[in-house]
């Protein structure tokens, strides 16, 4: 089973799915940490979409494409519960996915929407920190580290963002106005949008997701 999950950036996507993954079964795949380890790898892709991504554009939809169908590739959408997180992000990719499910024989999922203020995105974007060694997401307000700066889990240090910093948020959210709205509004016009009050817990908003998951399965 697919779940697509669609939102502004800071909006929960990745902290959801993370309780969805460790206490639900189910497997993340996000486009924008697929793009990170690229990053670390340093090949001229790597360096290319470091480039985009810390700047706050989107990177082009064919590269971002291939990325998204090789990690959905690698497991089995029939028997597996995979959510997808942050893919599609503009109709032309909501195109690319749906054709792709079709050839599958697969139904395109109806999108999980995470609805959140701007002034709570921009206190969440500005609060997150990220371990260093195992990615896992901290924020200074609501999900403190139990040693400042430290990850819990492997001490390792903890870093902001590159595209969290304020002159980097302003171009994400411009971006997701521009290209990102109309998407959730042509999904909207289909009567297809499930709306998921992102300002809830994390708990909430993975048991608000479940549920709709569970209806997707009946
Ligand atoms: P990506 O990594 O996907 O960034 P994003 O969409 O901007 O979304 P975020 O990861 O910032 O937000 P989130 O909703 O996951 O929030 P989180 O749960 O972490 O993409 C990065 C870049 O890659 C893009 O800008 C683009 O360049 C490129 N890219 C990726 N996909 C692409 C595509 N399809 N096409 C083209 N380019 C693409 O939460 C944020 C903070 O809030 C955390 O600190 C967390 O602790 C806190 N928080 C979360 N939920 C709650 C809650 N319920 N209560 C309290 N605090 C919470
Ligand atoms: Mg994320």
């Amino acid at each position: 089973m697919l779940l697509v999950f669609l939102g502004a950036p800071g909006s929960g996507k990745g902290t959801t799915s993370k309780k969805m993954v460790d206490l639900h079964g189910y497997k993340h795949i996000s486009t924008g940490d697929i793009f990170r380890e690229v990053i670390k790898e340093n090949t001229p892709l790597g360096k290319r979409v470091k480039k985009i991504i810390e700047s706050g554009e989107l990177v082009d939809d064919k590269t971002t494409w291939e990325v998204a169908r090789h990690a959905l590739e690698q497991n089995d959408l029939e028997n597996e519960k995979i959510i997808l997180d942050g893919f599609p992000r503009n109709i032309e990719q909501a195109k690319m996915l749906e054709d792709w499910l079709l050839e599958k024989k697969l139904d395109m999922p109806k999108p999980q929407y995470f609805e959140v203020s701007l002034d709570v995105i921009l206190q969440r974007l500005s609060g997150r920190l990220i371990c260093s060694k195992c990615g896992r997401v901290y924020n200074v307000i609501s999900d403190k580290p139990k040693v400042k700066g430290k990850c819990d889990f492997d001490g390792a240090d903890l870093y902001q963002r590159e595209d969290d910093k304020i002159e980097n948020v302003e171009t994400r959210l411009k971006t997701y106005r521009d290209v990102t709205e109309p998407l959730v509004k042509f999904y909207a016009d289909r009567g297809d949008l499930i709306l998921i009050n992102g300002e809830a817990s994390s708990e909430t908003t993975a048991e608000i997701s479940l549920s709709f998951a569970e209806e997707l399965k009946n």
